[in-house]
């Protein structure tokens, strides 16, 4: 059986005004009716080869955890967020040595789920055999905000990492795209758990260790499993990217075409949603005149919006969002956004 293992965490700030501190991006139903860690959950629905799934998440999640989740899963309360490497190594270090983990952000977007089903259970094989799988997504810009695979030499199932690169700069991007040979990295991972706690030590020795001792001293109330807060602490947080996939000679990469967003700013996640006949998505109480590609979403306020295009308008609340979509990339920095 494949162990899913949620990773909820961050708040999402991209997202503002409809992504908040109090209601984050992985809780709110950005494409369709149900949020998108309901649709993550939904993906391991009446399969049988797959077990209950484990949450990772901080303890400011869990209110939103337990009205979508239910008590169908159970979920590690971080003490304190350290970013996913040690997220990860927490569920590794707590499920049994030979669970196959199939690690998923909370807050991405799948729109073929049948697909990723397939890729799942080829990454799971590969896995079993002790490599670190990544999912390879096709590329299609240089987009720095993530991580390149570049594809190697062909093996059982899919293939070597020959190098793997997390947030590379413009000019490496451009690079990587226009050689050919490489795919991003969907942010999905599976791994033995025993084998990414073998990697997890050979890279990052301290934090293997700290992972270790805070699961040997923690709790379970009810559901819930409680690392030991000391020991974590003392980790320096550091993404799963950089402290093991840049690291490791065990990468491993399947193919995954199954219409993957990360719903990383508005301009994705107005591409992730089902356009009109002039590229225009509206959700709310809205009039368009003469405009393509805009997407409005408003809470109850009316918009209006003519001859314009490529324009994100968002009102939530008392607060409204006016960007280019192009801009949509710099909406976390607002002051607005940041502090809210
Ligand atoms: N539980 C927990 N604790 N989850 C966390 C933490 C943490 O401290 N930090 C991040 N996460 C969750 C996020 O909520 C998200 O679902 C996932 O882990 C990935 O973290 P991000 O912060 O969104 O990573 P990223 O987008 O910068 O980069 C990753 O994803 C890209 C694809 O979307 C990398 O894996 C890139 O290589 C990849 O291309
Ligand atoms: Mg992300």
């Amino acid at each position: 059986t494949i162990h899913p293992v949620i990773l909820c965490g961050g708040s999402g700030t991209r997202l503002w005004p409809r992504s908040r501190k109090a209601k984050p991006k992985p809780f709110l139903p950005l494409v369709g009716e149900r949020t998108l860690f309901e649709a993550t959950l939904d993906r391991w629905l009446d399969r049988e080869d797959f077990a209950e799934p484990v949450i990772v998440a901080g303890a400011v999640h869990l209110p939103h955890i337990a009205e979508q989740a239910g008590e169908t899963a159970t979920i590690i309360v971080e003490p304190e967020a350290k970013n996913t490497a040690p997220a990860i190594g927490l569920a590794a270090a707590l499920l049994p040595v030979d669970s196959i983990m199939l690690v998923c952000p909370s807050d991405h977007h799948i729109a073929d789920p049948g697909s990723f089903t397939a890729a799942a259970r080829a990454a799971a094989k590969l896995a079993a055999q002790d490599w670190m799988v990544a999912f390879g997504i096709a590329a299609d810009r240089p987009e720095t905000g993530y991580g390149y695979i570049r594809i190697g030499d062909e093996i059982p199932g899919g293939h070597r990492v020959a190098r793997f690169v997390e947030k590379p700069d413009r000019a490496t991007a451009e690079r990587f795209l226009s050689e050919g040979g490489h795919a991003w990295n969907g942010g999905i991972f599976a791994f033995r758990a025993g084998a990414f706690m073998d990697e997890l030590e050979r890279h990052r020795p301290a934090m293997a260790e700290a992972v270790r001792k805070a699961v040997a001293g923690g709790r379970y109330v009810g559901q819930e499993f409680h690392p030991a807060a000391e020991p974590f602490s003392r980790i320096a947080g550091e993404s799963v990217d950089y402290a093991v996939m840049e690291n490791t000679d065990r990468a491993a990469v399947v193919p995954a075409d199954m219409g993957w967003s990360d719903i990383g700013n508005w301009e994705a996640l107005r591409d992730a949603r089902p356009a009109d006949e002039n590229g225009n998505r509206v959700s709310g109480p809205a009039e368009l005149v003469e405009c393509r590609n805009v997407l409005v979403e408003t809470d109850g306020k009316r918009v209006s919006v003519i001859g314009l295009d490529d324009v994100i308008v968002v009102v939530d609340g008392d607060d409204v969002l006016v960007t280019s979509a192009a801009g949509a990339q710099l909406v976390g920095k607002l002051s607005a956004a940041a502090n809210q």
